[in-house]
């Protein structure tokens, strides 16, 4: 018997990657960051919403010193991208001349990095790199570079670890796909 099937509103979810899985792929991000790091008191930006617990984790692995800030966007209804991002809370910091670290839960089809670097960059930081928990490059429609990813993942919805279905499951644990 495998393991049990979770039911978020009308769907159901079967478990794809565990804790330990997730864990093991965050210390291997947190090892590049603070090596390359070391000395340079970088900004992390965290995007909200899905974010928030890839953020913890690895901040909690990040050795040197930081600041943390949070910005908030929002581009899917659903199980589908809406291929537009609504900005709902703005970077108010100065990142003029600072080395900035956008932290994301996953990059899909790359909108949501594709419409916040240029306002970023418009503020002349010193670098801008992406950390980001998942990665589907299949669903890639942007050229970007992706220099911090913990796991690349098949172009499938998933949830938990921050993320969510219509609101439901960013507290999981572990990472789920639709069964
Ligand atoms: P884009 O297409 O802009 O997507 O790269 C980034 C945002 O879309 C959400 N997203 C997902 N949310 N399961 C989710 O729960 C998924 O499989 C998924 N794929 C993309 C997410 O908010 C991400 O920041
Ligand atoms: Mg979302």
């Amino acid at each position: 018997m495998g393991p049990a099937l979770i039911t978020l509103h009308d769907k159901a979810f079967r478990p794809y990657l565990s804790a330990a899985e997730i864990a093991t792929a965050i210390d291997q991000v947190a090892l590049r960051l603070n090596a390359d790091y070391a000395g340079r008191q970088p900004l992390f930006v965290v995007v909200l919403t899905g974010g928030f617990m890839f953020a913890t984790d690895l901040l909690k692995r990040f050795t040197g010193n930081c600041e943390i800030v949070f910005i908030r966007v929002a581009s899917y209804e659903g199980t589908g991208s809406t291929g537009q991002v609504q900005e709902i809370m703005g970077l108010r910091e100065d990142v003029q001349g600072r080395d900035i670290i956008l932290i994301e839960d996953i990059v899909d089809t790359g909108t949501t990095l594709n419409h916040l670097l240029p306002t970023l960059r418009a503020n002349k930081p010193a670098s801008i790199e992406i950390a980001a928990m998942f990665f589907k490059p299949a669903s890639l429609r942007y050229r970007l570079d992706l220099k911090y990813i913990a796991l690349e993942i098949p172009n499938d919805f998933v949830v938990g670890y921050g993320l969510d279905y219509d609101g439901l499951g960013r507290n999981l644990p572990d990472v789920y796909v639709a069964a």
